[in-house]
């Protein structure tokens, strides 16, 4: 427990707040969210907390990584538990930005920042423009909180390595972590999303995970890409879903080689984006080659 954990939502009371810190020495963390948190969000903050003397939690819904349609609107927003439940895990700072002091120049205006290749493909494919919002937010917030260490979910698997890309090229003095996937008994990943879900959808979506630890088990067993991910885009579609993607990628999220090639070391991710009718869910499985026969 942090009891005494504060909430900003005016740049100059978080520079004030960070700066006292960082003259003591202190080691800022930092944890990114469009709030309505729930358990997958709070193991970032404690992972944060185990990597950093202070940790900074930032609350903002970002339109810029909504496309046409989407659900920025609707988006749940629920500030009070939020602030709750970051100071229950730890976190010293909640920072709430208002829209004006994130795009001082509106959203039309904003400068942006675009990452090249990686957000061309997977969820980039078929959200456009989704991961320039992302960067572009993100960007801002890293400027805004300067922080040593940022805690990304690997639920979000191309995020987070869409912003690794960012942080690198940038050269944002900061360290990234990715925190592993919370998930339901039943396997389902925690997403503030899950709660657009109809009791009968709700049922049906654990079949996300049950096809990502098929993939696996597909291809640890020696299955052909083309032939699982054919495979696991006729189960989701069977149980009822609408298949963005069901794919088997490397780390770097390129098609794997078909056949062993010298320097693969075997570390695949499985990923899926599929729909209940109109709520998106993402889930992905990591996991090597290796292993497969042992
Ligand atoms: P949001 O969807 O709120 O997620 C905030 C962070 O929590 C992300 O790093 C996400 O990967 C992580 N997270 C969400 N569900 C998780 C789960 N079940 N297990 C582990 N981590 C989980 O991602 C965003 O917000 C935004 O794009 C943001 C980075 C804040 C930029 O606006």
């Amino acid at each position: 427990m942090s009891a005494g954990m504060e909430v900003a939502d005016s740049l100059g009371m978080l520079r004030a707040r960070v700066d006292a810190w960082k003259r003591e020495g202190l080691r800022i963390g930092f944890v990114p969210t469009m709030g309505n948190l729930h358990e997958g969000h709070y193991s970032l903050v404690r992972l944060a907390r185990e990597n950093a003397d202070r940790v900074v939690a930032s609350i903002f819904v970002n339109p810029t990584q909504f496309g046409p349609g989407e659900d920025y609107e609707r988006y749940p927003r629920t500030p009070e538990a939020d602030v709750a439940g970051l100071s229950a895990a730890g976190c010293h700072l909640a920072w709430m930005p208002p829209l004006e002091t994130m795009y001082p120049l509106g959203t039309a205006r904003a400068v942006r920042v675009q990452v090249p290749g990686i957000t061309g493909v997977l969820d980039g494919a078929h959200r456009p423009g989704h991961f320039d919002g992302v960067c572009t937010v993100v960007a801002r917030l890293f400027n805004q909180v300067r922080p040593d260490v940022a805690v990304f979910g690997r639920k979000d698997y191309q995020q987070l390595a869409v912003i690794r890309h960012m942080v690198r090229d940038l050269a944002f003095p900061l360290e990234l972590l990715g925190a592993d996937i919370v998930r339901e008994d039943d396997g389902l990943a925690r997403s503030s999303r899950n709660q657009y879900l109809s009791a009968g959808e709700r049922v049906l979506a654990p079949e996300i995970h049950r096809t990502l630890l098929a993939m696996r088990d597909a291809a640890q067993a020696g299955q052909g890409r083309r032939e699982l991910e054919a495979e696991a885009v006729a189960r989701l579609q069977a149980a009822g879903f609408v298949v963005d993607y069901a794919v088997l990628r490397t780390p770097l999220l390129v098609e794997p080689p078909e056949s062993p090639v010298p320097g693969d070391d075997g570390q695949r991710v499985a990923l899926v984006a599929a729909r209940l009718g109109r709520t998106r869910l993402i889930d992905n499985l990591e996991f090597t080659l290796q292993g497969a026969d042992s």
